[in-house]
């Protein structure tokens, strides 16, 4: 018999029954016997020194452990520094580690640790907790910190170059016949997912085990190690449920270090969860920007030349900024590009990723000044987006590992009737009753990162025809343990139902962290890695095997399905794996098997695209903007469950819709602080905010970026999304917003 493919179905979550019966455990909802609780006291000013720490009403007060400070925790044993998780290795969030001395670099800076029998003891001794500071001066906003920027070197540990340059910009820009300039400001974000970072840290003797919430559990491993100074194999991460994350728990932040330290403290196992407000100190934040694109064209709109300046925040110590700078460099085909990333220090901790990290922002610059241009030229703007079409990829010159970008436009233009749609930008061209109506469209790009190290994963079948998959990674909720069954089940010829998974957990074969919509790509070529040779293992047993039907048979005839090893085009041939494990005395079979990325020197472009469209209906009156449709269509390479796929993308099109309306943290100048550092106050997008969303992917095939082509759908959805919709508020009202989100305030 055999059975149809395993990838492409739409099986649900494997984490999904537990997180919505309540069954998953969290991070801080572990509770070997004598757990602790530790609550953080953080800064309430943002720049100066510590000159007094009154513990003494704390300590007395019921149940209370342990307070930690500056005065008396022990020193980290390796200095932090900021470097990347996406190679799997240690990924400080930031080159500072608090409680370390007296210096205050950031309001919610963590200064002391209360720790207590229970938790509410711990938050009320917490509140005891008596800090005095000498307050220096601060800079927190890019209005105060603006006459100070300099232009970065390196940014992220050198990940990202502190500028770009090909061609000659001069040239380019004396070529042109239309030059546009803007400047855009945008709001700081942060991620909120719904489950605050925590982590459960518990020794048995030298040996440490830390629950926590992860994108990368060996990246927690090796940050935590790094920072106590103790071998890595001494200390064990699990990760088995992540409520979301979006870049917040990528770097390994103090945390999980300080439950470890306070456990080993009180000698019993510690949770250490932030609250909601803290998350918004302490585990880094999309920083406040202001980018200036410059555009040079040709009347008929080809691209001549672009400009790009980048101005925004970083910490006292590190140099970060997200890499906006991508998409404009590498969406069209234009021959001049000159981009700088400018920054200032400023009394915030270091920035970190946010969900489409620089495709976010980056992307509603570009796509905005190009509905720009087509409209000062009188082009349609698919047709002008055409006219710029990267045939290869423009910072290189290399060909695309894969495209699709046209046929997103082709079929986005379909679904959504764009040929159907009334040029004017003319306020009230159309209306339905108060509501001015009008669309936008907008290119999206999203790289696929060539993470360096080899990826890997088990596979192991059992003679009674179950079999197990494993991976260390966690699923931070998009579906990674549905596709590691998926790809193994396929390659081993059996059903999804009848393999198990187990991943996040560093006891376990490593893939990347899951970040930059890498984890997709990365778990499907490591299992896939695993269980072609777990299935060639078995094949090439069964023809050696005297005992076996197949004996003799050349091993490339024999194929898989069902459990079942029999000759090409002859399923009721040969015998199952349990028939000939059985018949050799042994239970089971397994292979740890890898995959080793193709690396920056591909000779390829490697990214995703996608096309977005939105409708959108303004009330001029009351400043209002409703949208009313989003259509995306995105071209991800092979999609291994399109269930989790558009889920994927059509949480990233929602986020662009938060991005360009609602999403804000504001930052009090007066106080230095976060002002709205709660999910009452951060504005998200409900469902009553949500329109019909239509997605659609086209399947492109990639013979390059991993051996089934995955090229990743966390991020691209996001791209673009914001930029299709300022682009209908433009078509609605004739005015354009340039600065996000785009308030009722600013449209009234
Ligand atoms: Mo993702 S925002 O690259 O962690």
């Amino acid at each position: 018999m055999s059975i149809p493919p395993q990838i492409g179905r739409n099986l649900p979550r494997v984490d999904a029954h537990a997180k919505v019966t309540g069954a998953a455990r969290y991070s801080a909802e572990h509770h070997p016997s004598g757990t602790a609780q530790a609550v953080l006291v953080c800064s309430e000013v943002p720049s100066g020194r510590i000159t007094g720490i009154d513990s003494s009403r704390a300590l007395a007060a019921e149940g209370v452990l342990a307070v930690l400070s500056h005065l008396n925790l022990p020193r980290v044993a390796a200095q932090p520094h900021l470097i990347p998780s996406l190679a799997g290795t240690t990924a400080h969030g930031q080159s500072f580690f608090p409680m370390q001395d007296d210096r205050i670099h950031y309001a919610g800076q963590p200064v002391a640790m209360v720790v207590a029998d229970t938790l509410e003891r711990a938050e009320y001794a917490a509140e005891l907790v008596e800090v005095s500071y000498a307050e220096e001066p601060w800079v927190t906003t890019i209005d105060q910190g603006r006459g100070e920027a300099y232009e970065a070197e390196r940014i992220f540990g050198g990940l990202v170059p502190g500028r770009m340059d090909r061609g000659d910009v001069e040239q380019g820009m004396a070529q042109a016949q239309v030059v546009l300039e803007n400047t855009h400001h945008f709001a700081a974000n942060h991620h909120n997912p719904i489950e605050p970072s925590a982590a459960t840290a518990v020794w048995d003797d030298h040996k440490l085990t830390i629950h926590d919430s992860t994108q990368g559990p060996t990246a927690t491993r090796l940050t935590v190690a790094e920072l106590l100074g103790i071998p890595p194999s001494d200390v064990r991460v699990i990760s088995e449920f992540v409520g979301g994350s979006f870049g917040a728990k990528a770097m390994i932040w103090a945390h999980p270090t300080l439950a470890a330290m306070a456990a080993q403290h009180v000698r019993a196992p510690v949770t250490l969860a932030l609250t909601r407000t803290q998350t918004f100190s302490n585990t880094g934040h999309r920083e406040e920007q202001e980018h200036t694109l410059t555009l040079g064209a040709r009347l008929d709109g080809t691209l001549t030349a672009l400009r790009y300046r980048k101005l925004s925040p970083t910490s006292h110590y590190d140099d970060w900024a997200e890499p906006s700078l991508g998409p404009a460099a590498q969406i069209y085909a234009c021959p001049n590009f000159e981009g700088v990333y400018s920054l200032f220090r400023s009394n915030t901790m270091t920035p970190t990723f946010m969900r489409a990290p620089g495709e976010g922002t980056g992307a509603f610059v570009i796509e905005t000044a190009m509905d720009e241009l087509a409209h000062e030229l009188g082009i349609d703007p698919i047709e002008l987006r055409l006219r710029n079409h990267a045939d290869t990829d423009p910072e290189t010159g290399n060909p695309w590992s894969s495209k699709g970008l046209k046929e997103c436009y082709a079929r986005g233009a379909e679904l959504f009737d764009w040929a159907s749609r009334d040029p004017r930008p003319v306020q009230g061209a159309r209306r339905d009753g108060n509501w001015l109506l009008g669309t936008g469209m907008a290119s999206a790009i999203y790289p696929v990162y060539g993470v360096m190290n080899p990826q890997r994963a088990r596979a192991r079948v059992y003679a009674d025809g179950r079999a197990v998959l494993e991976t260390g990674c966690s699923d931070i909720g998009t579906g990674a343990g549905v596709i590691l069954r998926q790809v193994g089940a396929e390659v081993l010829g059996l059903t999804a139902e009848s393999v198990s998974v187990h991943y996040g957990d560093t006891e376990l074969p490593n893939t990347v962290a899951a970040v930059g919509s890498a984890g997709a790509g990365a778990i499907s070529a490591a299992v896939h890695a695993a269980a072609t040779k777990l299935r060639d293992q078995l094949v090439a047993q069964a023809v050696a095997d005297e005992g076996s039907p197949l004996h003799g048979a050349d091993p490339g005839e024999v194929e898989v399905s069902d459990g079942r090893m029999s000759l090409r085009g002859a399923p009721d041939t040969g015998e199952t794996y349990g028939q000939m494990l059985g018949r050799n005395m042994t239970f089971d079979a397994e292979a740890v098997g890898a995959w080793h990325p193709p690396g920056p020197d591909s000779g390829y472009g490697m990214a995703t695209f996608g096309a977005q469209f939105a409708e959108v209906a303004v009330d001029p009156d009351l400043g209002l903007v409703r949208v009313r449709r989003m259509t995306g269509v995105f071209a991800p390479g092979r999609v291994l469950n399109p269930r989790t796929a558009h889920s994927q993308l059509m949480g990233g099109m929602l986020w662009g819709l938060g991005q360009a309306l609602l999403e804000a943290t504001h930052m009090e100048p007066n106080q230095g602080r976060w002002a709205n550092p709660s999910l009452g106050e951060y504005l998200l997008p409900v469902n009553a905010d949500a329109p019909d969303v239509v997605v659609e992917t086209i399947e492109v095939e990639d013979r390059v970026v991993n051996p089934l082509g995955v090229k990743g759908v966390g991020e691209i959805g996001q791209v673009g999304a914001a930029a299709a919709i300022a682009n209908a508020i433009f078509h609605a009202t004739g005015r354009r917003f340039r600065d996000l989100p785009i308030t009722i305030e600013s449209v009234m």
